[in-house]
């Protein structure tokens, strides 16, 4: 049985990322509303870093990267307590010139007021894998110079992990995809680990339908856990690094209670067919 607080995995770059981030997709902004508007508000990024999440996962489409700089400086904890994500969107305006690349890149860093980011996605892959390959040229050299300490992608099928594999001199770190009960997603997961790439569940606790919350209560009081614990734990326990979400300090307290647990085989075999 582990007793550990945290699990960390090490990337390619060998540098460490807790297997368990926060995402924040909602945060600071009104009525927690993705598109809402953006109000600084930095109450749940710090509840989460009271109750232990040092990883957070943002985005340039989130709009609230400065939130989460924000909330890190008024943790008073130093910048390299904490492994920040995040994204440059995988559209023309931030991907068609080396220049647009870099303006994101710098972009990001002025807005999170950081040095470096710890891993950079591109958050959604396009048509052109060509010019994919051109932009990743651009991420390598920002890892080169430590401003960026990995990289990866995010929603990439198996085609196009495998040409950007292909053409990387820096492989890619991390495949964020989606992944829950009714779309675990198994086959990318599959193929990413076998080529050394972690993948990262989002929205592991949204869309789970209520026959599966019930089987998974089922599986979990047995430990003592909640069907979102049980999803949690199957995830980590395949290496898939998990960013769930939550605006309360006790579910974000809860989300992270999963390391004093293990999942028998047969246990995982039947969440694996949610
Ligand atoms: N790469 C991409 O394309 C992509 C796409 C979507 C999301 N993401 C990232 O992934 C992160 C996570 O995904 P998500 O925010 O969509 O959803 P999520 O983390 O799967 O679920 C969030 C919802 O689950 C509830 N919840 C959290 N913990 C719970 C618990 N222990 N028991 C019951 N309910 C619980 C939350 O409600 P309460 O707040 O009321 O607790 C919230 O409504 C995002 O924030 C974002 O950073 C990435």
């Amino acid at each position: 049985m582990e007793e550990e607080y945290m699990r960390e995995l090490t990337l390619n770059t060998g540098i460490n990322i807790p297997i368990i981030g926060s995402g924040t997709n909602t945060f600071g902004k009104v009525d927690h509303q993705y598109m809402g508007e953006i109000n600084g508000d930095t109450t749940e990024i710090l509840s989460a870093i009271e109750v232990g999440y040092r990883h957070f996962d943002t985005a340039i489409a989130y709009r609230n990267e400065a939130v989460v700089g924000k909330a890190i400086k008024e943790s008073g904890l130093p910048r390299e307590a904490f492994f920040i994500t995040s994204k440059i969107p995988g559209k023309p305006e931030y991907t068609n010139s080396e220049r647009s690349v870099m303006e994101a890149v710098e972009f990001s860093l002025a807005n999170l007021g950081t040095e470096y980011l710890d891993l950079y996605l591109i958050h959604h892959p396009w048509e052109n894998l060509e010019e994919m390959v051109i932009v990743w040229h651009v991420l390598e050299r920002y890892v080169d110079q430590g401003k960026i300490k990995a990289i990866g992608v995010s929603n990439f099928d198996k085609k196009q992990l495998a040409y950007l594999l292909a053409g990387a001199r820096i492989k890619p770190a991390v495949n964020q995809i989606e992944s829950h009960p009714g779309k675990w997603n198994h086959e990318i997961i599959d193929f990413s680990l076998q080529n050394d790439v972690f993948p990262e569940a989002w929205g592991p606790l949204t869309r789970v339908s209520p026959e599966a919350k019930e089987q998974l209560s089922q599986i979990g009081q047995a430990y003592g856990k909640s069907w979102a614990q049980v999803i949690l734990r199957y995830q980590i326990e395949k290496e898939v690094i998990v960013i769930p979400k939550s605006h309360h300090l006790t579910r974000q307290k809860e989300n992270l209670a999963i390391f004093d647990f293990s999942l028998t085989e047969q246990e995982r075999n039947m969440i694996g067919q949610l």
